[in-house]
Parts: structure tokens; sequence; C-alpha cells
């Protein structure tokens, strides 16, 4: 879920605050609502898009100096209008809005309805304000009735709470992201004219795109930290009132990096932006002469073994990264982040790597605490500079791939692998490191070259109607055959598999027919890339259309039906090449097929539930 509150922005309020939901719709799109606090409480919200929200504002303006606003991803009901945030009180007059799940919700509910609180929800989040109602009841202030009532809560939140007659926004975070903007200069267009004093305005996200077109001063909000924000200021304390000290960041993103750019979809723009993300990736962190990585910054990490934790795309980073260390002789795992606390391995003097581009990805998060309470160094490997998988690490490497919109994870895997591929040069001592530093090198290069001429379009025409896509890659091929297919799930969907090449025969090959395209990544002229065209010759003796994605040095063209061109790249990143036509194939596919590509649906950008 997303959210956005803003104080300072008089008549501007309920504009800025749609326009943040729109830069988070990335978070979740199954419903979205404002409030806006003045003299009154004004609160608007519908299932669907945002564009819905939109519409139903058209019949009504909301205003009121302060406001707040949420994009969901449902976990606690199904998306309707009535589950669409805010939550209000019995009276309407307190207004919240969350990201998380508040895990004692149940027994609080019970206990608001026996003492008469009536709930229009399905959701965990209603009990929030019911409890702050009940603690205004009792005589507490507006600032206290939120600090009673968030004291009361178990589990995961970012909350932010606006009411009646108060122009403030008080906010309150644990387990959940949360970051405020401070815009000191803020002044409408006739304030410049007139030369008036400039004002100030204040916002508060669940991420920093949802106020960066406004500012690009950030102040990262901390577990158990409670922020007091209105137009003159914010304040941040403890949940019991302990002033805290807090430190302002400034992004060094622009905001046009969150928008198209004339590209059709984010997907599309990330996918074109990788060759300027790996370059960014690498910079000042390699010394080509004399073959070294200089990782400096993370301090000394030398561990004997690595395990790495991730969802989703990341995972498929993790699961090439541990093939890198073991390369390198150090003895490494890739676990699914969510499975990890279910059997948790011995730890020993393992480095523990959290890989999540987001780095808000709950078991990802999760898998880290479990790892630290067994007494593990930990690394965060992210694209987010102050997320909270960055401050709760002992160390974090960016992987400075800019802001990533597209549901579909394009551009920050690459930049993982990228930054992986650095990291085991740095902890590890790689014999060849010369030659691997010349082929990350030629990479940003080589992925250009496949955007130049891929025909990756031309295979999405072909088997558009397919009901069914294998993927199938060795070694460091295999987490890119898992990638290519979660990429074609998720933007198609259409049911998509990806195996180790060899696995095929024990099982899924009862799958393969003549409608079952097989996509085969198969490059370099090894022992392995031999065994691989083996497996492709099985699929084909099937009368199964392959295409192989090839750099032309085995003969699987030989088997193939049609062939995806890869240009002829060290081995270590010859996979993430490949990759690259994976995704334009998916993308494609999904486009002609007139899929919601950038925000496909049942999924969201960033979990942050378990
Ligand atoms: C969600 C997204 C996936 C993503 C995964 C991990 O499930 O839909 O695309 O790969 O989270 O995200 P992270 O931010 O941890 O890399």
């Amino acid at each position: 879920c997303g959210i956005i509150g803003c104080a300072g922005r008089d008549g501007e309020t309920l504009d800025v605050l749609v326009h943040g939901l729109s830069k988070l719709e990335y978070r979740g799109y199954d419903s979205a609502g404002v409030a806006l606090a003045g003299s009154d409480l004004d609160v608007c919200k519908t299932a669907g898009e945002i564009d819905e929200l939109r519409a139903a504002l058209e019949e009504r303006s909301p205003s009121g100096s302060v406001g707040i606003g949420h994009t969901r991803w449902s976990t606690h009901g199904p998306p309707t209008d009535e589950n669409a945030h805010p939550h209000l009180d019995c009276n309407r007059e307190v207004a919240v809005v969350h990201n998380g799940i508040i895990e004692n919700y149940q027994e609080l509910r019970d206990e608001l309805s026996t003492a008469g609180h009536e709930f229009r929800s399905d959701t965990d989040t209603e009990v929030v304000p019911h409890l702050i109602e009940d603690a205004l009841a009792d005589g507490a202030d507006p600032e206290d009735a939120v600090r009673q009532a968030v004291a009361r809560l178990e589990g995961s939140y970012a909350v932010c709470v606006v009411m009646s007659g108060v122009d403030r926004i008080f906010a309150a975070r644990n387990d959940s992201p949360l970051v405020l903007g401070v815009d000191g200069e803020a002044r409408s267009a006739s304030e410049s004219a007139s030369g008036d004093e400039p004002r100030a305005a204040y916002y508060l996200a669940s991420d920093v795109p949802a106020f960066r077109d406004h500012t690009d001063r950030v102040v990262y909000l901390a577990d158990g930290e409670f922020a007091v924000v209105d137009a003159d200021g914010y304040r941040v304390t403890t949940l019991d009132g302990e002033p805290v000290e807090k430190t302002e960041d400034t992004v060094d993103w622009d905001p046009e990096e969150t928008g198209k750019s004339g590209y059709d979809h984010f997907m599309l723009k990330e996918i074109h932006e990788q060759p300027r993300a790996l370059r960014q990736c690498f910079r000042g962190r390699v010394d080509e002469l004399s073959g070294t990585v200089d990782l400096a910054d993370l301090g000394d990490l030398s561990p004997r073994g690595v395990q790495l934790v991730a969802c989703g795309t990341s995972y498929h980073a993790a699961v090439y990264a541990a093939q890198l260390f073991q390369q390198a002789g150090i003895p490494a795992q890739a676990f699914l982040a969510s499975e990890y606390a279910t059997s948790p391995p011995p730890i020993g003097d393992a480095l523990v790597i959290g890989v999540t581009q987001s780095g808000e990805t709950a078991d990802t998060l999760s898998a880290l605490r479990e790892a630290r309470r067994r007494g593990a160094r930990t690394l965060a490997v992210t694209n987010t500079v102050g997320s909270t998988v960055a401050r709760e690490c002992d160390h974090a490497m960016y992987i400075r791939a800019g802001p990533e919109i597209g549901v579909a994870a394009t551009k920050t895997f690459s930049s993982q692998i990228a930054a992986l591929n650095l990291l085991s040069l740095a902890i590890t001592s790689v014999g060849d490191s010369r030659e691997v530093i010349s082929g990350l090198r030629d990479l940003p290069g080589a992925v250009q070259e496949i955007l130049d001429t891929s025909t990756a379009q031309e295979i999405a025409e072909t088997y558009r109607d397919a009901e069914s896509y294998f993927f199938i890659g060795r070694g460091l091929h295999y987490p890119v055959a898992l990638e290519g297919a979660l990429k074609m799930k998720e933007i198609t969907y259409k049911h998509a598999e990806g195996f180790a090449a060899g696995e095929l025969k024990h099982g899924p090959l009862a799958l393969v027919t003549s409608d079952t395209p097989v996509f085969a990544v198969v490059t370099g002229d090894d022992e392995q890339a031999t065994k691989t065209v083996g497996n492709v010759k099985e699929v084909e003796a099937r009368d199964a259309p392959v295409v192989a994605v090839t750099d032309g040095a085995s003969d699987v063209e030989r088997y193939a039906d049609h062939v995806l061109e890869v240009p002829d790249t060290h081995r270590r990143v010859a996979a993430v090449v490949a990759n690259v036509q994976l995704q334009l194939v998916a993308y494609h596919t999904a486009d002609m097929l007139g899929r919601s590509i950038d925000k496909p649906r049942n999924l969201a950008k960033s979990v942050t539930v378990e």
C-alpha cells in the first residue's frame, strides 16, 4: 500500500495528494482515497485505480489545510469502497490511512464492538480511528489520543491520521516505511510574483517519489517514531514522547526519472534504462588497470560463507550470485526469504545478504532479522537509500538503478547482478578478475546492442496465443530461465515455467507439445552449453517450437526454430544480457494482449506484509 500526507499547501492539498498517490500506485492499486481536514473532515474513497478516485472527486471538491491519502493492495477484505482507506471513527471526525498488518486487530475489534463501536469495513485498519475516538472521549488531546491508540497496536504499521478541526497530521511507523519530505521554500505562483515570504510545506509518504516533484529534502522516520506535521514544521519523538533529533538527507535523482519520458510504459522505459543504470552501478567502484573493485565503504566483510535471502525477481538475482560466490570458493546459498525462518541454516561465520530492490519487502526484512537474532552479520543490496533494509543491516550496498516504477522488475534485476558481481570480486580472490571487470565494462554496451537490434517483438507476435511457455537454462542461465518465466506470467497472465535445463526430462517434459514454445538460454560452447543443447534436442524431438537465446558459440541454432541473438560477452555477464531479450519478449507479448503492463492484476511492487 502507499500513503501520502501533506501540510502547508493551502488550496492545493487535494491536487498534491492525488498526484502523490499516482506516483505510489506501484505499491498497490485496487482502491484509493483521500481525507482533508479543516474545520470539517472531508473524505472521498473508492474501489479501483486512482483514475476512479479522480472521477469520484470530480463530483465534489474536498478542501482542507492538511490531508492524507492512500492507495491499497488488499490484505484484509476485498477491494471495495468500504474497505478503501481512509477509515473513520463512528462520528466521522478521525480519518486514518495505514500500510501494514495489525496483528491484534481481531481482539481490538471485539473489544471495541462490545463497547458499542460500529465497523463499516473488513479491514484491520478500522480499529485505529475507533481507538482514537475512545481516547478523545476519555479526554485525551488529539496528539495523545493518537499516541494511545498506536501504543495498542501490534504488528506492522505506517499510519497517518487527520481530524476535523485539527490542522496537523499525526504519523507513526513500525516495520512499514514512512518518510517525511521537507520543502522550506514552497511558494505558489502568485506569492512568487508578489514577493511574499516563502512558505513551507511538509509531506509524509511511503516512498520519496510521492513528493519528489515538490522537494528533494527528506527525513527518514525509524520504527517506533511518532511525527506531528503541520504547515509550520515537524516534530519527531518516540511513541512515549521523548524528542528525537533527526537529520535531513537530499535525494540525488531527478523528478523526471519517475515519468515515462515518451515510452508507452514504465516497464519499457526501464528496460531501456539498463545501460545507464549499469554504468551508474559501476561508477567509482572499479579500477580496470589493476583489475580491482573498491567497495571500501562497506568495511571489511571477508566472510567464510554467504547466505542470500530475497523474494521474486531479487531471489533470481540471489540464485545467480550464489553461483558467483561458489565459483570463487565461498560456500553460498540463496534462500526464498519467506522460507528462511522455517528451518534457518547454521550461520557460522556467514555473511547474510538481503537482496531487495525496494528495501521494504517484509519477507526479506523478517529473514534478515532472524539471521541477526542468530548472530549473523548482514548486508543489504538494495536500490533504495534510507530504506528499512539499509538502516537495519550492518552494511548497505546500493545498486544505483534509479527509481523503478513498473511492478515487474527489469533494470533492478540487471543492476542487482552487476552489484553482486562487484561484491563477489571484492570479497573473494577471483583468478581472472581483470577479465571479469572487462566483461562488466562491456555489459552496458552489450545490453544496448540488444535494445537496438532485438527481434523479440516478432517472436512475441508468433507465439502470443500460446497457452504455456517454458524457459530452460543451466548454471548462471538457470536463474535467467526462472526470471524469463516470472516476467512472462506477471505481465501476460499466461502460464510460464522456468526449469534447470537438465531437470526438464525428470517430469516437465511430459507437458511439452507442439503448442508449448521453449525458450532455451545457451551461451558459450563449454560442456554445460553442450549439455543444454542436448536438452534442446529432447524438446525439439517432441515438436516443441524452440527459441534459442544464444551468442551462436554452440550449435543450438541447428535445433531452434528462432534465434534471439546475444553479443559475445564474458560468461559471468552473458546471462544478464540474454535476460534482456526475455524481458522484451514478455513485454511485447503483454502489449499485444493488451495487458496492464505496469500494474499487473493482483500484484504490487513493494509487498510490506508477510
Ligand atoms: C514483489 C514484486 C516483485 C519483486 C518482489 C521483491 O512481489 O511484485 O516484482 O521481485 O516483490 O521485491 P524487492 O523490492 O524485495 O526486490
